[in-house]
């Protein structure tokens, strides 16, 4: 199923280090989970995932939209020619408020602070409110509601926010994002329909006309194994007819078109451990020591050897995948077994098309970027 990928790889110079998207890989992905969404749900794709314009690009044509957490991401998607733009986060400046408001995207406001602040640039609009609810009913990682974080407002001064929003602002509906990396579909389905009805409840007792309810991403893929959350029980959710459900995922629909490949430049033993030392590391792909796992890879053997010096390798054995920084901690891979694996064979990470490259820390040490091959 690499092939398309090592053949890429292959066609790059030596010493070789590159992220692959697969556009064809992202397109699918989309339509796997849109054909399992409800009636009345909008998909918008998660830019913090995977900015790269072309995935931006890609993922805009085949969701409904895109959303966003900075200006930054914003001037993106408005370039990728998203049809619908969703803006969250926590710590928006008033130019990132206004120039949100200008391109036409909806508002996920996160304090009553943020409320007053829009109210004072004059901004007229419909928003949505972050809730940071007193329960999270999710399992995954990353909890952003249910318990203390910067993320919404708590759920217990919901009422006098609501009571307080200034005139202008007319609240339509609520986010609800949780956690991140959920793999229980028929829970991620109860969660779902949890956020309907505690919205549709909430906006009753307010006396609100609800149009929006957003449950966020956190759609799960495993990156020890193949498995992924499935999204079939998601179509058992009932969306009542006059509310929008808004799913923005990130990871589900990009972490599968992306591959990270990595020379080995060097090969050695200390202290009874074996390193294949990389072209490249955490700086390029900072998720496996970010969460604190061994991300599996595959070696693609690389036959060429062009040097007069003899070529390093083992057999046989368990290496760790290290990168180029000057730190112990610039590791992908703890104790994965190899047949056989020489200097100058790649090694090749699957899953890392999203926070991969956009969560990593680029400049430390001012190594070369890696190539970017978008297919
Ligand atoms: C508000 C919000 N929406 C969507 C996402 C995307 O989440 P995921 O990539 O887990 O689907 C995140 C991730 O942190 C988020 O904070």
């Amino acid at each position: 199923m690499t092939d398309h990928i090592t053949a890429a790889l292959r066609r790059l110079p030596a010493p070789r280090c590159a992220y692959v998207y697969d556009t064809a890989a992202l397109r699918s992905r989309a339509a796997t989970l849109r054909a399992a969404l409800p009636a009345g749900t909008t998909l918008l794709y998660a830019v913090k995932a995977n900015g790269h314009p072309d995935v931006i690009r890609t993922l805009a044509d085949v969701c409904d939209g895109l959303e966003v957490a900075s200006g930054g991401e914003l001037s993106l998607a408005v370039q990728a020619g998203a049809r619908r733009i969703v803006f969250g986060g926590p710590a928006k400046t008033d130019a990132e408020l206004a120039a949100a408001v200008h391109a036409g995207a909806l508002l996920n406001v996160e304090s009553p602070h943020e409320l007053r602040r829009l109210a004072a640039l004059g901004i007229h609009a419909d928003v949505c409110l972050r809730v940071n609810r007193a329960t999270t009913a999710l399992t995954g990682s990353h909890s952003m509601t249910g318990t203390p974080t910067p993320f919404g407002i708590d759920e217990t001064q919901l009422p006098q926010v609501l009571a307080d929003t200034p005139p202008g602002l007319r609240v339509i509906g609520f986010h609800l994002h949780a956690v991140s990396n959920n793999l229980d579909g028929p829970a991620h389905a109860a969660f779902l329909t949890d956020c309907l009805t505690w919205a549709g409840r909430t906006a009753q007792r307010h006396d609100l006309s609800l149009r929006i309810v957003n449950a966020g991403g956190g759609l799960g893929v495993d990156y020890l194994s193949d498995a992924s959350i499935d999204p079939a029980p998601l179509s058992s959710v009932t969306v009542p007819g006059n509310v929008e459900l808004i799913l923005e995922p990130g990871r589900y629909l990009a972490a599968d078109a992306g591959w990270y490949a990595a020379e080995v430049l060097d090969l050695k033993t200390t202290h009874g451990r074996t390193f294949a030392v990389l072209r490249g590391g955490t700086h390029h792909f900072r998720l496996p020591a970010a969460w604190g796992y061994s991300h599996p890879f595959t070696v693609v053997p690389i036959d060429d050897w062009p040097h007069p010096y003899p070529r390093p390798e083992v057999h046989d054995t368990e290496i760790d995948a290290v990168g180029e920084l000057c730190t112990p901690r610039d590791v992908l891979t703890r104790g994965q077994y190899v047949p056989h694996l020489r200097a100058g064979d790649l090694l090749l990470f699957g899953r890392a098309g999203a926070y991969g490259w956009d969560i990593s820390h680029h400049e430390f040490l001012r190594h070369d970027p890696p190539t970017f091959v978008v297919l």
